[in-house]
């Protein structure tokens, strides 16, 4: 039983889906909040995932941490992401989740930023896999079989290495599935993301695996389906850019040509699920700045309507922008 309550969430009735046809939205600190996990998904993304919620944070009741957990119907099947060392504050935040109504969580083992792991959290898990599988066993215990899943590095570096070891003691204690993203901790977004190591464990694992990793195009990420047999494939950076590679991953596969979309109605679209679903007390002007400038660019205005973009201090200046260089597109 949860020593704390949380806010309810919808009633959760949709399966999560492992297939090379069911593309996921990755867990994006800062960015996979409800408004860009539902633009996602209009796309064709299958599962969304939350960005990371510190577990300890959760168990506090902290401010910072209730708003990323803001979930609607249409959000469905969702992960809740959640990071942390220790195994009593893993379970008790899985405990009030799933009494709240989530039903789908996973555990960081990814996450190499210096804030995260010097709290043996994220990609630390990595150095110290007995603490890892506890962490893991908390979560599983209070969510049941089926429903938790881990997010995993190769390891802190090439002379620490925990796969396919880790991955295996996960799968034994009933993790249900794994995502890798192949580099190591040290190498942050350094270097390329090994897809041999995709390879290897999905021929090792009998849970599903979920590619992450460089996938920036849909063309890469259905490149990876068929070179390493993955069961599925989760877009990170490549969705940030482009929230339609879910539909063009989707399109593609079909065998069908690409289709033109308006840039236009991108990011009208994004500004509207911002106001419908506010999604924290951040200042959302300056947070969309960044967004839609990442949205244009590559385009002929996208200098110009980065400069006016920052210049804008309130959300109807972003709407003006907007048409101001897309209207006719
Ligand atoms: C801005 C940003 C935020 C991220 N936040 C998280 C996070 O909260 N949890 C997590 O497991 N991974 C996080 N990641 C890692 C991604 O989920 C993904 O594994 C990684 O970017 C590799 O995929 P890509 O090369 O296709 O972008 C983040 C990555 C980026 C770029």
């Amino acid at each position: 039983m949860a020593k704390f309550r949380l806010p309810q969430a919808p009633a959760c009735n949709k399966m999560l889906t492992f297939r090379a046809d069911t593309p996921w939205l990755a867990p994006l600190a800062g960015y996979s909040d409800l408004p860009f996990r539902l633009l996602c998904r209009e796309f064709g993304a299958s599962v969304t995932t939350t960005e990371m919620i510190s577990a300890k944070g959760l168990c506090y009741e902290s401010p910072g941490t209730l708003p990323l957990l803001q979930t609607t119907e249409r959000d469905q099947p969702l992960v809740v992401q959640l990071f942390g060392a220790e195994p009593e504050f893993l379970g008790q935040a899985t405990a009030a989740l799933v009494q709240a109504g989530y039903c789908y969580f996973d555990l960081n083992m990814g996450c190499s930023v210096p804030k995260v792991m010097r709290q043996k959290a994220g990609a630390a898990l990595l150095g110290t896999p007995d603490l890892a599988l506890a962490c893991a066993r908390a979560m599983i215990k209070e969510a049941g079989p089926g429903r938790v899943g881990c997010k995993l590095r190769l390891g802190l570096s090439a002379s620490n290495n925990c796969l396919p070891d880790l991955a295996l003691r996960l799968e034994e204690a009933g993790a249900a599935w794994i995502t890798l993203h192949p580099r190591y901790a040290g190498q942050h977004f350094q270097g390329e993301a090994d897809h041999a190591w995709l390879t290897r464990l999905a021929q090792t694992l009998h849970i599903p695996l979920i590619a992450s990793g460089d996938l920036l195009t849909a063309q890469a990420g259905l490149s990876c389906l068929e070179k390493t047999k993955v069961s599925c494939v989760m877009y990170a950076r490549g969705a940030l850019k482009n929230p339609a590679i879910f539909e063009d991953h989707l399109h593609l596969q079909k065998g069908l040509p690409s289709k033109e979309r308006s840039l236009r109605d991108l990011l009208l679209r994004h500004l509207k699920l911002v106001e419908d679903y506010p999604p924290s007390p951040r200042d959302q002007t300056a947070r969309m700045r960044g967004i839609l400038s990442s949205y244009v660019r590559g385009t002929p205005c996208a200098r110009a309507m980065r400069i006016d973009f920052c210049q804008a201090r309130t959300w109807s200046e972003l709407y003006t922008i907007v048409d101001r260089y897309l209207l006719d597109s």
